[in-house]
């Protein structure tokens, strides 16, 4: 055996520092575990009671009367200390109890630390209380899968992202048999209550298994979790309940902390645009909060897309004696010119570069897009209805996915023309390229949402602003404003008179940004221009600094797309989520112990200091409405969009121009730096959440 010394890799391997630094476990990591979230005050006393608040008001839905009869009828409660001299109330709630906890749907930062503050407060009560963990999502309690959550356990998750500790999953309890399935798993491990941490389509799951157990006294809660920042509750007189789901805020941090790294790379390097889509199934709301974030040049809201309305076209059809139907709502092809605008804005000052942000679910608020998702969504549901094998096995490729609908519109009639797939659908579908066709008749997720996350939507938009960029460059339309100082440096020090050639040159002589004149689009009509002018002539060669010139002031269209998503989603949880999920697992512990079932646990006034954080429970089957998923109508929780009236919209809107910095003023990227688990500065929480408390 070789002697060690200094250089031998055994030698290495044992020194104490490689030991320490490529432990799995690092200094952030324990320092994270051993955080200490702060605790709702209330929740410090002997035992909490519930408090009925019929005043907050739902219209609710009739289906949801129909289908959800025993827990249509709770009200919003609010959780208040109990008299702590009332030794029976203290006594009943030291009761020994076993609850089942499941994660459901994305990952979601906080996670883990809504299962801590659950572990430590049935803990607190009763040290022989046990919680089970069950696995992999809905599929643990469908399988009787599960582990019991311990103290070593907890203590490894806690402030940590993700949902490693019992995994996560997508699918639906939506068969009697799958309920009957989950309510055997719950009776045989003697549960008192469920909690069900989860987005909308989970806490559908919940309410439903509320109904389902209720006859037995199993308890079912619901916690709000989602980086869409899609579950919000409000009442009909617009009282805010849950303002964001958790994780939410930790998502768009660390999204726009990478956004913002790509701002400061774009304004160094200044040759990109850096186009960052941000995952948001479909609503906005993370775009939005990352444009506040980081201020960058463009951030697109799908909301607003859905509302644009075209008045030139109307106007137009209008003295045609025609209606345009088309002129309400944003096509692909409006939204690229959109785009094209704002980057020829900015070239024209010398900003070649910048960020953009597109929201992943973008496409469900494009008009042409949207119906091909609902006619495709509903000829795969019929399909799928009369044959025994499902769409996407029967046509496995794309090819054969396309020849099944081409054979939809072969021998179709002219009455047949408005069948729901006709010549036109058929002939605009193959207009599109097979990458984004293959994306659009993708498989629908098990709740029947569709799955913008694998469609590349940056990648069909940049195409087309790329396409129409090429002809507004032939136009001499997109060009790259030149600094006049450094114009007039380039030509003094080769001995021209700078203002002698300027007006030839230029559309704006005496601006800070000079643009080459539209006509001037290559050597050769720079040179036929000089030589109009007299100031060379046909034998002479354009002189050096004007070449130099005209070169610097051709604009190349160079991109860098990122897609931000499944990395936010892992990211480790900020204070604000800290906090939030701990209360919020506090919060299902306290109501379930009251005895409230098929309620959403939540905590109201977020937004401001901690003291006033109040937790409550939420009915969850007033939340409910009808929605088509996979050709069906479904009662599901009402998804939340950006709302357009909303104070953090409006501000957005004041404040764009600004950001796009479409001006010779610096560009205002803002940086919001990384997500951190300490501290209490009063920004750090949602900027939307701020602004739409003032
Ligand atoms: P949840 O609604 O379950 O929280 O998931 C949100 C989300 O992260 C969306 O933003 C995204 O579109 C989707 O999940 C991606 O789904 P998948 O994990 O199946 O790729």
């Amino acid at each position: 055996m070789e002697p060690l010394n200094n250089e031998s890799i055994e030698f290495l391997l044992n020194h104490p520092k490689t030991g320490q630094v490529t432990s799995d476990v690092n200094i952030e990591t324990i320092e994270r575990r051993s955080f200490s979230p702060k605790k709702i005050k209330i929740f410090s006393s002997s035992h909490t009671n519930i408090k009925a608040c019929p005043e907050y008001k739902f219209t609710g839905d009739k289906e949801a009367q129909r289908l959800l009869p025993d827990i249509i009828h709770n009200t919003v409660q609010r959780i208040i200390a109990g008299d702590g001299k009332n030794e029976t109330a203290s006594e009943a709630f030291k009761v020994c109890r076993n609850i089942g906890v499941f994660f459901s749907g994305g990952p979601a930062p906080g996670g883990h630390n809504v299962i801590a503050g659950l572990y430590d407060e049935i803990k607190k009560y009763n040290p022989e209380s046990k919680l089970f963990g069950f696995l992999s999502g809905p599929d643990g309690l469908l399988e009787s899968k599960y582990v019991e959550i311990t103290q070593s356990l907890v203590d490894a998750y806690r402030n940590m992202g993700g949902f490693s500790m019992i995994k996560t999953g997508r699918t639906k309890i939506d068969t009697e048999h799958k309920m009957e399935r989950c309510l055997k798993t719950c009776m045989d491990l003697g549960l008192d209550s469920l909690v069900v941490i989860g987005g909308d389509d989970s806490n559908t799951n919940a309410a439903f298994l509320a109904q389902k157990f209720n006859s037995t006294g199993i308890k079912v809660i619901g916690v709000p979790k989602t980086i869409d920042g899609d579950i919000q509750v409000k009442t009909d007189a617009k009282e805010i309940l849950c303002a964001v789901s958790f994780g939410f805020h930790t998502a768009a941090r660390a999204f726009s902390q990478n956004i913002s790294n790509l701002a400061t790379d774009a304004s160094s390097d200044i040759k990109y645009w850096h186009i960052c889509k941000v995952m948001g199934r479909v609503a906005s709301h993370l775009t939005l909060e990352c444009a506040f974030q980081t201020h960058a040049n463009i951030s697109f809201i799908g909301e607003e897309l859905a509302d644009y309305t075209d008045y030139q076209r109307i106007e137009k059809a209008k003295k045609e004696g025609t209606i345009d139907y088309t002129a309400y709502g944003m096509t692909l092809r409006h939204l690229s010119r959109l785009i094209c605008d704002i980057i020829v804005r900015r070239a024209a000052i010398g900003k070649n570069f910048g960020v953009m942000i597109l929201p992943e679910g973008i496409l469900e608020f494009i008009n042409e897009i949207q119906v091909f998702i609902i006619k495709l969504n509903t000829i795969i549901a019929e399909y799928n209805h009369i044959h025994d094998i499902d769409f996407h096995t029967s046509f496995p490729t794309l090819t054969a996915k396309l020849e099944y609908l081409r054979r939809l519109t072969r021998g179709m009639k002219d009455k047949e023309k408005f069948s729901i797939w006709n010549l036109r659908d058929d002939d605009l579908f193959n207009q599109l390229p097979s990458f984004f066709q293959d994306g659009l008749l993708i498989e629908r997720d098990t709740h029947g949402n569709f799955q913008f996350s694998q469609v590349k939507t940056e990648n069909i938009i940049m195409d087309m602003v790329k396409e129409y960029l090429s002809i507004l460059k032939e136009q001499g339309q997109y060009k790259v404003g030149i600094e006049r100082s450094y114009y007039r440096s380039i030509m003094e020090n080769s001995k021209f008179i700078p203002d002698k050639f300027a007006t030839v040159l230029f559309v704006n002589p005496d601006d800070k940004y000079l643009l080459i004149k539209e006509a001037i689009i290559s050597m050769k009509t720079l040179k036929q221009e000089l030589i109009n002018a007299e100031l060379i002539t046909l034998d002479d060669n354009v002189p050096e600094p004007i070449a130099l010139i005209f070169k610097k002031s051709e604009p190349q269209f160079k991109t860098q797309t990122h897609f931000y998503g499944y990395d936010g989603r892992g990211s480790d949880p900020t204070y604000f989520d800290c906090n939030y999920t701990y209360n919020l697992g506090v919060t299902a512990f306290h109501l379930t112990a009251n005895g409230a079932t098929g309620q959403m646990a939540a905590i109201r006034n977020l937004e401001k200091k901690f003291d006033k954080w109040e937790p409550i429970g939420v009915p969850i089957a007033k939340l409910m409405h009808i929605e088509e998923r996979k050709g069906k109508l479904e009662l599901v929780i009402e998804k939340s969009l950006v709302d357009l009236d909303s104070n953090a919209f409006k501000i957005f809107k004041a404040l764009r121009e600004d950001w796009l910095a479409a001006d010779v003023k610096k560009d205002r990227y803002r940086r919001p730096g990384p997500v951190r688990f300490t501290g209490s500065a009063e920004e750090d929480r949602p900027i939307t959440l701020l602004l739409n408390s003032i």
